[in-house]
């Protein structure tokens, strides 16, 4: 194929009429699908693998699971996957496929010994579960005429084309539950526990979480962080009779540069106000456990999708929830939107969008900023 991706407004059929771009792909009938996980691993990623899985063996395809990502594609660690091989899977956190990071596949070498696997093993299109690295991969695919798609599969929520990506949920309670326990050990004792929480440079996580466990001050990349009113937001909490107090703040934050900002933050509480103040990072332990319901669905949803997109002859897609609804949208189109989002475009990015799809685009971005702006203030002003 080797084709540059166009964008254009052109809707790719029926399937879903909020599709943007993607690649049309003329071909008889796929006989074999691979499915790959890759990057950090997220809850829900065997609900989806079940989802691929029998979606496409209903429809007669067969299906190998590629272990280890792209690396797994490169050496060619695949299984084949039948009905039974899924089984008991859409309970269990992790990936049943096992994950990884494979710097490897983004060299010109690497590529090679993946399209090299893909054609020995007759390997026709791939469904890769991911964040935005996985979905570059994917697009490298496409373009080397393997057609992909993308499924989100992150606890961070950080792919700004989706309102939804799969992990969330189940991070997000798990987060819920730790700092609940914690916040009864302080409620004893009369402590404050400031605990971080994963999310990248992304601050959904710790705000929604920090929220639903009732914490006194919130920290996220996304919006400024005043330090003293935060301590004041404490001193005031505890003259006002509240014994246990939470802070929850997202690692990604970064406060005059200082690494580890959180666990500073901790002491300086306790200095400046006498409140005894411990720290805990949650890290990974948020990113296992058993999915929950809303992540199942969206995997099985999603998954199922994915190869219905692949049988219509799409591919390069990533699949999304936009307005609560179940789409999908072009990956390159879902990368460029993130630089957009990140303030991070580069010279040309928009050059093959209409003015029409800019504003949509810089509408989309400024609703997420102003709906973390919004529930931001808000934690603060109930924070008493
Ligand atoms: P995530 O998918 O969760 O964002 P990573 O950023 O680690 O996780 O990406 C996962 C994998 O995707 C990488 O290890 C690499 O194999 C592949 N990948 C990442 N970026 C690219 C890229 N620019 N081109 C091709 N493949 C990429
Ligand atoms: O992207 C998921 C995530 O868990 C982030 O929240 C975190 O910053 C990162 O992955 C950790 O990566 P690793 O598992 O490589 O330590």
């Amino acid at each position: 194929m080797g084709c540059k991706v166009r964008f254009t407004l052109a809707l790719c059929g029926q399937i879903c009429a909020a599709t943007r771009g993607g690649m049309e792909i003329k071909m008889a009938k796929f006989r074999k699908i691979g499915i790959l996980t890759s990057g950090g691993d997220a809850p829900g990623m065997n609900a989806a693998i079940r989802a691929v899985a029998r979606k496409a063996i209903n429809e007669g395809i067969e299906v190998i699971g590629i272990e280890e990502g792209y690396s797994g594609l490169i050496n060619g660690y695949l299984r084949p996957l039948d009905n039974r091989a899924v089984s008991n899977i859409i309970t269990t956190g992790g990936t049943m496929l096992y994950s990884s990071r494979c710097p490897e596949f983004k060299t010109a070498e690497g590529m090679a010994k993946a399209i090299k696997t893909c054609e020995e093993n007759q390997i026709d299109a791939i469904v890769a579960l991911g964040g935005d690295g996985t979905f570059r991969g994917a697009t490298d695919l496409t373009n080397h005429g393997i057609p992909s798609i993308g499924v989100p599969c992150t606890i961070d929520n950080d792919i700004t084309a989706t309102e939804y990506t799969i992990g969330f949920d189940t991070a997000m309670n798990s987060v819920i539950n730790m700092v609940g326990a914690l916040r009864e050990t302080c409620e004893s004792h009369a402590r404050c526990n400031i605990i971080e929480v994963m999310g990248r440079n992304c601050g959904m996580i710790a705000l929604y979480a920090g929220i639903a466990a009732g914490a006194v001050a919130i920290a996220i990349p996304e919006c400024p962080f005043d330090e003293a009113y935060a301590i004041e937001k404490f001193r005031q909490a505890r003259e006002h009779g509240k014994r246990g107090m939470i802070g929850v703040f997202a690692e990604g934050i970064s406060i005059d540069s200082q690494d580890k900002y959180s666990e500073a933050f901790a002491k300086k509480l306790e200095a400046q106000t006498g409140i005894e103040t411990k720290f805990a990072r949650l890290a990974h332990i948020v990113r296992g456990g058993s999915p929950t319901l809303r992540d199942r669905l969206h995997a099985t949803q999603m998954g199922a999708d994915a190869v219905s997109y692949l049988l219509d002859g799409k591919s390069n897609l990533v699949m999304a929830i936009k307005d609560g609804k179940n789409t999908a949208v072009d990956i390159n189109y879902a990368l460029i939107l993130d630089r957009m989002y990140k303030n991070k475009l580069k010279d040309g990015d928009l050059d093959d969008f209409t003015e029409a799809q800019i504003a949509e685009m810089k509408q989309t971005c400024e609703y997420r900023r102003q709906k973390m702006a919004n529930l931001y203030k808000l934690s603060f002003d109930l924070a008493k």
